[in-house]
């Protein structure tokens, strides 16, 4: 499998380091605008390859997208990240144009790919990419609820003292501060219903910690995270790419599934080797249905902006 990453900065280049290490893919393409970049990022991972014992090679270019042919699987993180204050949304002047002239570049030479956007804002860049090129809505994928949803299994986890892996819990909806919904009413750790474990406050706490995960981080850091976001769309990845069907969080094309229509935003969808194959539909209570409402017309709102775009 031949996986290229478009944008070596800190989300690209961590995805990359995941899909080496855990050999995801024989091949990974890293591509970068800024000269020489890519070029140095690969090699310094490739230096690893010792240390690190893996067998997947990855290559560095500066926008040769000749390099990147027949990949099976491209993901987009180019653009600009945010600032401490800034919120996804006001990133949409800067990175729809850079998300559109990369997406035409892959789809000249890697026609079949499946396509995972994670530049910011997410929900409205695949939506860009569904709306720009006529391919197929399964082979587009917007990353953000994977991201959300580990948060909220780190919020989760700290309060409840119950490790991570005996926690389920997902957030749908828009990957924005007060767009996503953790869907606390619905999370389990060991299968016992977090509502029945902790107080009403300490739930209420968890989803608001949640909603403003990247906040926070992007307040501590100077710029937004990178190693939870290069893991989650390493996962994706491993998905796609290992055809395992397992239901994660996603942003993709609604044609009526949860009563929505001509959007991309987070709902969970089967995940394998082409794409997504099915939107799961959840028995959401009715908070959360009002919720998702709130994050249609939040999502609709920001896509206005493509105006003249598409
Ligand atoms: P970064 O600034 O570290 O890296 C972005 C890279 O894109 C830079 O190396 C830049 O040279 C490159 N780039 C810019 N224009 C390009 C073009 N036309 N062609 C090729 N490369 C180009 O930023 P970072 O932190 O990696 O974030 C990337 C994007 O991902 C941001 O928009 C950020 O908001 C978003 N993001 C999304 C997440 C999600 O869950 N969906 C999570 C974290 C970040
Ligand atoms: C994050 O959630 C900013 O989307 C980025 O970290």
């Amino acid at each position: 499998m031949k996986v290229t990453i478009v944008g070596a900065g800190n989300v690209g280049a961590s995805c990359a380091e995941y899909i080496l290490i855990k050999q995801i893919a024989k091949e990974v393409i890293l591509l970068d605008i800024k000269d020489g970049f890519a070029e140095g990022k690969a090699l310094d991972l490739t230096q690893t390859t010792s240390t690190l014992g893996f067998k997947s090679k990855v290559l560095g270019v500066t926008n040769e997208y000749e390099k990147t042919s027949n990949s099976d699987v491209v993901v987009i993180t180019s653009g600009i990240p945010r600032k401490p204050g800034m919120t996804r949304e006001e990133l949409i002047g800067i990175n729809a144009g850079i998300v559109k002239s990369v997406s035409e570049n892959l789809l000249k030479f890697s026609p079949n790919a499946i396509i995972i956007v994670v530049s910011n804002p997410m929900d409205t860049m695949t939506y860009l990419v569904n709306k720009s090129f006529n391919i197929p809505k399964n082979r587009i994928i917007g990353m953000g609820g994977i991201l959300d949803s580990s948060r909220f299994k780190t919020y989760i986890s700290k309060s409840s003292g119950y490790p991570q892996d005996q926690i389920e819990a997902m957030v749908i909806g828009g990957h924005g501060d007060t767009t996503m919904i953790p869907l606390t009413s619905l999370a389990k750790c060991n299968n016992k219903l977090l509502t029945n474990i902790l107080s009403e406050d300490e739930v209420i706490n968890i989803a608001s910690d949640t909603m403003v995960g990247g906040a926070t981080l992007t307040k501590l850091l100077g710029t937004s995270a990178w190693y939870a976001p290069g893991a989650s769309v390493s996962y994706l990845v491993n998905a796609i790419v290992n055809d395992t069907k397992e239901v994660l969080p996603c942003s993709v094309l609604l044609e009526g599934e949860y009563g929505t229509k001509d959007l991309c935003i987070g709902v969970p969808v089967k995940i394998g080797k082409n794409g997504f194959e099915e939107v799961v539909q959840l028995d959401l209570n009715n908070k959360d249905l009002e919720m998702f409402q709130n994050s249609v017309s939040a999502v609709k709102e920001t896509n206005s902006a493509l105006d003249g775009l598409i």
